[in-house]
């Protein structure tokens, strides 16, 4: 029989820490004898940061993981990261579509298809991000806007094969607000998703995820991981997040 796929844990640190305090956290994480054991835990550390951080994680168990990625593979594009150089980096894994990308930098359901066609082109693995604003979720377009969120997303050849595919759901209104989703409004949003995706999708949850709510969200079967914001910038409440995963 296969072995149920572990839980994940991703701390995506945005434009937060410097290089120091990056290293002491990365060091702290890899240390960590419950990071890879039964959890699989990834970080997403700024790009300036990532060949150290992918120094002090070496050949161990943790993951890491870009921010985001340029559609195109080299070219004219100041400023810009793409797929290869991430890889180039020892990235395996990157976020596409986080929700600060499409509201604070214009970025629309085509630019994320190409993101992340780039991204499986480049031989990385894109974790999905999806979420409604409150406005949505008010007047019970949730589900309308993510479904078209995750549609628009699908590359026009299907994902590839049995490759991994990772999906987070981040409600925009609990992003950064402490106002963590409840458990049965991820499930059923979760469920969703797992209709529009071949089975072996794993669905994540992000938002306002903190040491006391981890181990309950991650009680919830349809939550295969989590993806932290903030309480990923403390060795302590990320390892305490990972802990409660852990135990759930
Ligand atoms: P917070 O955990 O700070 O709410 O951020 C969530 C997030 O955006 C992770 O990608």
């Amino acid at each position: 029989m296969s072995q149920p796929a572990k839980p994940w844990v991703i701390g995506n640190w945005k434009m937060n820490l410097d290089r120091r305090a990056a290293e002491t956290l990365a060091k702290e994480v890899a240390d960590d004898p419950a990071c890879g054991a039964v959890i699989r835990v990834g970080l997403a550390p700024p790009f300036p940061y990532l060949e150290r951080v992918a120094e002090i994680l070496g050949h161990g168990p943790v993951t890491l993981l870009g921010q985001d990625l340029h559609s195109e593979p080299r070219g004219a594009y100041t400023g810009s990261v793409s797929g290869p150089m991430l890889r180039d980096m020892g990235v395996t894994h990157v976020l596409v579509g986080h929700s600060e990308r499409r509201r604070l930098h214009g970025e629309d359901d085509d630019m994320i298809r190409r993101k992340i066609t780039a991204a499986v082109k480049a031989g990385l693995t894109p974790v999905v991000c999806v979420g409604e604003d409150l406005a949505q979720r008010e007047s019970q377009r949730a589900m309308t806007t993510i479904t078209a969120q995750v549609e628009a997303a699908l590359p026009a050849d299907g994902w590839p094969g049995q490759g991994e595919i990772l999906v987070a759901y981040e409600p925009v209104w609990a992003i950064g607000t402490g106002h963590v989703a409840g458990r049965e409004q991820v499930a059923e949003i979760h469920a969703g998703i797992r209709r529009l995706l071949p089975g072996h999708a794993r669905i994540l949850y992000g938002g306002s995820v903190d040491p006391d709510n981890a181990a309950s969200l991650a009680r919830e079967e349809e939550i295969d991981g989590l993806l932290v914001g903030s309480a990923s910038l403390s060795a302590a409440s990320f390892l305490a997040i990972v802990r409660a995963t852990t135990q759930a």
